[in-house]
């Protein structure tokens, strides 16, 4: 039939999905790192989205802190511009089948594998009195997110890379044995931004469990908080010469691909408009551009924080959809491994 879109093979969209917990507040390095792409991707892709709440458990939280913050969260989400009409938008403990293939995965997934994962070190050396095994199992869990999907693309920062790489192992491990049941992801990881560092240690990542309060920011943080992070913000001790990619200006780096991310500007761009400026002009202009990129965003969030009865609808209708197409996926799953029908 004429006029017809999106439903042939050859027109189809590509499937795009990602998740993010929702402990504490999203970061400055979420947001430039992967929500900003998240929404970017919505007019191009079939996008699913949710707050990753069975992952965020593999580090133990306070349950009134983090019902607060799942909602502020998917608040927040939709202040940036995560769009439920055109994409679904959900929290994965509410669509039990993420659970479900999480567990048939774990059986597709070897020990060494699991083990050569650089997060699960890092995060069971941070929490040396709580190396559960849903620490160590985590991935077979992103995995069945990915994979319920039938997803093309997976939107994240570089430190998650690993993780869908070893999501693909498995896939192709579980389509080797039963013929073609998942779609082979890849990931997408933005050219700029794709691993913001903290502001006061630049050769850490920015991350919500910095030492340092001044080394992260956060997307609700006040725009007085935002400029004073950023000009305490580490550079070198050179008198003041923006220059990209240098190895011994790992700060001043980072700065740049922030305000590159904010304004668009290349590093070029931003080489000729500080030169001979010094770091004096420069860390404030990153500051404010940051401030401004975050205070619609921030605005936004509080205005929807306060309206329950929307957020409930929405999730309830995010929950649903994501929940039929993860059916699917589940029940061919259970067929082919040989499970008894009803
Ligand atoms: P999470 O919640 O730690 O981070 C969410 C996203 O933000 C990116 N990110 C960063 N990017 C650049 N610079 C930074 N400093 C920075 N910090 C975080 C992360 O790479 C990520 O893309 N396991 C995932 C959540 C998840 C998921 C999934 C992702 C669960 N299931 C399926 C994709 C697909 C995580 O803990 O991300």
């Amino acid at each position: 039939m004429e006029n017809t879109v999106n439903t042939t093979p050859e027109t189809k969209k590509k499937r795009v999905l990602s998740m993010i917990q929702p402990t504490g507040m999203f970061t400055l390095g979420n947001y430039l790192g992967a929500l900003k792409n998240f929404v970017a991707l919505q007019n191009d892709y079939e996008c699913v989205y949710a707050l990753a709440d069975l992952h965020a458990i593999t580090v133990r939280q306070n349950p009134a802190e983090f019902r607060k913050n799942t909602l502020s969260a998917y608040a927040m989400m939709l202040a940036l511009g995560i769009d439920p009409e055109k994409s679904i938008f959900f929290i994965q403990s509410q669509v039990p089948e993420h659970a479900q293939l999480a567990w048939v995965l774990s059986c597709y997934t070897q020990f060494g594998e699991l083990s050569r994962m650089t997060q699960f070190k890092d995060k069971s050396s941070k929490n040396a009195d709580n190396i559960n095994a849903g620490l160590f199992t985590y991935p077979a869990l992103m995995a069945a997110d990915i994979l319920l999907y039938q997803t093309d693309l997976v939107p994240v920062g570089g430190d998650q890379k690993q993780h869908v790489e070893i999501c693909r192992d498995i896939a192709m491990r579980f389509n080797n044995i039963y013929g073609d049941v998942f779609t082979i992801p890849e990931p997408y990881i933005p050219p700029t931004g794709a691993r913001i560092m903290s502001l006061t240690s630049p050769e850490n990542k920015m991350s919500k469990s910095d030492k340092d309060p001044g080394g992260c920011i956060y997307i609700m943080q006040s725009p007085d908080d935002i400029m004073r992070c950023f000009k305490r913000a580490v550079t070198d001790s050179e008198t003041g010469h923006c220059v990209y990619a240098c190895p011994e200006k790992l700060g001043v780096t980072n700065l740049m691909q922030i305000y590159s991310v904010c304004t668009g500007k290349t590093m070029d761009e931003i080489e000729a408009e500080f030169d001979g400026m010094g770091y004096g002009a420069f860390k404030p202009a990153v500051g404010e551009a940051v401030v401004e990129t975050l205070r619609p965003i921030r605005e936004e969030a509080e205005r929807l924080m306060k309206d329950k009865a929307y957020l409930e609808d929405i999730l309830r209708d995010g929950a649903e959809r994501a929940a039929y197409a993860a059916n699917r996926t589940l029940r061919k799953v259970y067929k082919k491994i040989g499970f008894v029908q009803i």
